[in-house]
């Protein structure tokens, strides 16, 4: 007990003495969580039982003091502070700038294409990008050997049994068909591979949202009005459609949909290549064959299916002539899309 009060009273001197640095030194010597004050509380065990009310309240009271010291000296150094010409900090000078960052265009147009079908009462579906041949091809009416495989050639993880990095969100509408829950009503966003040369206008990698809706007498006029509703949320009232003929081994019939060139508006320019209309989309009502590899019965439902390049609509949109700045990592290209579109 005797040995506790000495130290008390030593420690009390170097306190009241203390001129050894700022606040926070102060702090960590002392009341840190290994601080002097911490250890000298751990003393308590070696004092005697009948001792050992009268030391805990004069371990209390050092702890107070040596608090209260802390205090003194953390209000004397802000003081210091503000308003000292001979303070080393001029707490007057501005902040660090710290840029902010913003969204990037893809997101910014995959968000803004989610917002427009979500209005409709799309749901968004999401599905692993290693997909498993089913998933990928064969589910969707492309059997092994089916020459439309090649215009999807993509880079292979393993073969036999094959997996791969998928060509196409359209493996999500495979997955969310085989849950058997219908009406399904579904948007699928992400992003796909390709075994293609990088140019300005193809990468090995891109972005698609899908979307599919199977229930009781779906019809093509359905697909139509749905897509144009979502070309003018998009791009405008003004912009007119049209759909041509087209083939995939999914959908019957398959037509792919184009917009009036939003760069001439209709009267001819490199970009629509003289045409006045730009293809944005592929489309067309989920071929018999799709619903029942899936599990649902072709002859009680049918449905619409669509599939768009999010990179495509984004050079539209913001007139970008070369795929490859997505990808870049360009501050000076990136800065340029602050909000949404
Ligand atoms: N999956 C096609 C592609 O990547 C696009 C597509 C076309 C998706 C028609 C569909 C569809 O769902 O019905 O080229």
């Amino acid at each position: 007990m005797e040995q506790l009060l000495n130290q008390i009273t030593a420690l009390k001197e170097e306190i009241t003495a203390f001129n050894g640095g700022d606040a926070e030194t102060f702090r960590i010597k002392y009341l840190g969580t290994k601080g002097l004050v911490k250890t000298i509380m751990g003393e308590m065990k070696n004092v005697a039982p009948e001792n050992k009310k009268e030391a805990g309240q004069l371990l209390n009271e050092f702890k107070l003091f040596t608090e209260a010291k802390y205090s003194e000296l953390n209000e004397a150094s802000s003081k210091s502070e503000i308003g000292n010409p001979k303070s080393e900090i001029d707490l007057t000078l501005p902040g660090d700038n710290l840029p902010l960052g913003s969204r990037h265009p893809i997101s910014l147009v995959k968000n803004r294409i989610i917002s427009i079908f979500q209005r409709l009462g799309f749901a968004v579906a999401e599905g692993p990008e290693i997909e498993d041949d089913f998933h990928n091809f064969s589910a969707l009416n492309l059997p092994e050997n089916h020459p439309a495989r090649d215009m999807q050639d993509t880079f292979y993880i393993s073969q036999n049994p094959d997996w791969l990095l998928r060509t196409h969100t359209s493996s999500v509408q495979v997955r969310e068909m085989q849950k058997g829950k219908l009406p399904i009503r579904i948007i699928c966003p992400g992003r796909v591979y390709r075994n293609e040369t990088i140019s300005a206008r193809a990468h090995c990698f891109f972005h698609q949202v899908e979307g599919l809706y199977i229930a009781d007498n779906v019809s093509f006029a359905d697909l139509k009005q749905t897509l144009y509703f979502f070309v003018q949320e998009m791009f405008g009232a003004d912009v007119k459609v049209r759909f041509r003929p087209s083939y995939f081994p999914f959908t019957e019939p398959s037509a792919e949909m184009d917009i009036s060139c939003l760069i001439c508006g209709g009267t001819g320019c490199n970009v629509c290549k003289h045409t006045g209309w730009v293809e944005i989309l592929g489309c067309g009502m989920v071929h018999p064959n799709v619903l029942d590899n899936c599990g649902i019965d072709s002859n009680k439902y049918t449905g619409f299916a669509f599939g768009m390049g999010i990179e495509r609509i984004t050079m539209l949109k913001y007139q970008i002539k070369d795929l490859r700045l997505f990808s870049e990592n360009d501050l000076r290209f990136l800065k340029q899309f602050t909000s949404a579109v």
